[in-house]
């Protein structure tokens, strides 16, 4: 991952850049497109990804997972989640957790988010591009939820050595999931999972209830053991409260 690198030094999302360079051809396998300043970062559901030039990494990378089944795609979010996991245990000595489905969480705060968007064909996944947002360096944010390396180690990082050391660390999983090693990775998902086995205060369209997670299903839906039962949560369904 990375061998092929376009630098921006600005532009609106480095996931619009890479998948214009899909469009046009120019775009093999592990190609990734940088940015210093993104300018109007997208995020799931439709959010923006607000961060500060020159402070975060901001890049997004191309893969080509054809050997994967749409049904399968979940697997791409414990890969890319995973990949985040590995380099923030290492570089950070707080705990580190994943937040179903793909947010990094670092003392009960957002450190970084990924923008996974597949396109496919004939129930293949043709290509997808993987947008990843990591606060690295900024300290102060807009909103009170999010968290950065620098502000939970007290050190700056260079972002020149940081981007290929969570290349490195993305690569190994991705080579994972190539393998098809889905219980290896099923297995280390779970094992970061974010509030797994703990009793929390969660919403979701039938109202505010107490429940305790107990896994993600194959097909990425969160379960919530409550009252007796486990209920399965898409995405949309479901929030955490407390
Ligand atoms: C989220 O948690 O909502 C996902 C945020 C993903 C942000 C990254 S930054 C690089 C890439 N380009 C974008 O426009 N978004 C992703």
């Amino acid at each position: 991952m990375g061998h092929s690198q376009v630098f921006m030094p600005e532009c609106h999302s480095t996931n619009d850049e890479a998948s214009r360079l899909v469009q046009q051809g120019h775009a093999m396998e592990g190609t990734i497109v940088v940015t210093n300043n993104q300018t109007a970062g997208r995020g799931q559901r439709g959010n923006t990804w607000d961060s500060e030039p020159g402070k975060n990494l901001t890049f997004s990378i191309v893969i080509r997972p054809s050997f994967l089944s749409v049904r399968d795609q979940f697997y791409l979010n414990m890969t890319f989640s995973l990949g985040l996991y590995d380099l923030l245990n290492v570089r950070l000595t707080a705990k580190v957790h994943i937040k179903w489905p793909n947010d990094m969480f670092v003392n009960d705060k957002k450190i970084c988010g990924i923008l996974i968007e597949n396109h496919v064909q004939a129930q293949h996944i043709q290509h997808s591009i993987v947008g990843i947002g990591l606060n690295v360096n900024q300290k102060s944010f807009s909103i009170s939820t999010p968290t950065s390396m620098a502000l939970e180690s007290g050190n700056e990082f260079l972002l020149e050595e940081l981007l290929p050391e969570l290349l490195g660390c993305l690569e190994k999983r991705y080579l994972q999931l190539r393998a098809e090693n889905f219980g290896q990775l099923e297995q280390d998902y779970h094992h970061s999972l974010y509030r797994m086995g703990e009793k929390h205060v969660f919403k979701s369209n039938n109202g505010i209830f107490e429940g305790t997670i107990s896994g993600v299903d194959p097909s990425g839906r969160l379960k919530v053991y409550a009252d007796g039962t486990t209920e399965y949560f898409e995405v949309k369904q479901i929030q955490f409260l407390k």
